[in-house]
């Protein structure tokens, strides 16, 4: 026997597949593989708009860790952009983004064109995030999260394990916190619509220094980026007091906020995580108590930022 230390596992190359019927044919050949009788597959969905970070690697490490199969989708869907601008500056780096999809453990990557998703245009049914979708993100990007809900409801339905298998597949699929909105809509659409997935949920990855990363960070200079760091530290600000069962005194997290002159608040509110309604109870001033999530959007410099931290 040698004593050499095992190598590390080379990083596999996941297969990229462009159509809805590749892509089915795909996820049934890899649960039908080395399945063993009468045990229960677990098939993985990661849905993306590419330009992958640490954060997206977060949540395919962590359908990699629970999973056999895991595809990730990357397609960027302007039904949800409001502003057609923002729509085509957002990165678009395929190449990068399946090397880090590689070293994270992917089996799939689903990266079809628009027609493919969208072959009669923009659907004629549509999605209504409804009161959930109103506020916050929805106030300032009216049509996102219908738009949203209009590609993810797809998404989920391509992933879907195949009827016609023998094999028992129990499927999941991985949503960030950091789009806490966009989580709450989702969960809602699938306990509405009766989905057959478990929609998993994972924490935040913050740089070291505490900035919630996004693929819009790219856009700040040195100094923004900077700048932007007060979001978090608000937010950090408002969990050491809950941790502690204090009063949240909202008005010096704001305080924080308004002190730094390069962002510009949009909101900043503690609410309910499932309804995003207000609290029934008050905790500015009153310890604090139960759960809750505080939401936070801010524009610096050419970005829109938005983070969030749950508390309780
Ligand atoms: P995208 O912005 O690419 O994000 C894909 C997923 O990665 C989302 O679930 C998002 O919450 C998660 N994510 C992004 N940054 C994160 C971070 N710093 N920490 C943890 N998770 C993070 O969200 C979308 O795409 C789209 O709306 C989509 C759901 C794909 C529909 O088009």
């Amino acid at each position: 026997m040698s004593n050499a230390a095992p190598l590390p596992a080379a990083a596999t190359t996941p297969r990229v597949v462009r159509t809805v019927a590749e892509l089915k044919a795909a996820i049934r050949g890899r649960l039908e593989e080395d399945a063993v009788p009468g045990a229960v597959r677990r098939l993985a969905l990661v849905p993306t708009m590419g330009a992958l970070h640490d954060g997206h690697a977060r949540l395919v490490r962590a359908a990699v860790a629970e999973n056999d199969v895991v595809v990730v989708t990357v397609f960027v869907n302007e039904l949800q952009f409001n502003d057609r601008e923002d729509f085509l500056r957002y990165p678009r780096t395929l190449e990068a983004d399946v090397d880090l999809l590689a070293g994270a453990g992917a089996d799939l990557v689903f990266a079809p064109e628009a027609d493919e998703v969208y072959p009669d245009g923009p659907p004629l049914v549509k999605l209504d995030s409804g009161r959930l979708g109103e506020k916050f993100e929805g106030e300032a990007r009216p049509g996102h999260f219908d738009g949203m809900l209009a590609v993810v409801s797809k998404l989920l339905h391509y992933g879907q394990p195949p009827l016609s298998t023998a094999v028992p597949v129990a499927y999941r699929a991985y949503f960030g916190q950091k789009d806490a909105q966009q989580l709450a809509i989702i969960r809602r659409m699938v306990a509405d619509l009766n989905y057959d997935v478990e929609i998993r949920p994972v924490p935040i990855v913050r740089s070291p220094e505490g900035l919630a990363l996004s693929s819009r960070n790219r856009f700040l200079s040195a100094e923004e980026a900077e700048a932007a760091l007060v979001l978090s530290r608000a937010l950090f600000l408002l969990k050491r007091r809950a941790d502690a069962n204090e009063p949240l005194h909202m008005e010096d997290a704001e305080a924080m906020v308004a002190s730094q002159s390069l962002v510009q608040l949009d909101y900043f509110e503690v609410v309910d995580p499932r309804t995003l309604e207000p609290l029934a109870f008050n905790c500015s001033e009153t310890p604090f108590t139960g759960e809750a999530l505080a939401l936070i959007a801010a524009r610096v410099g050419p970005v829109r930022l938005i983070d969030n931290m749950p508390l309780g």
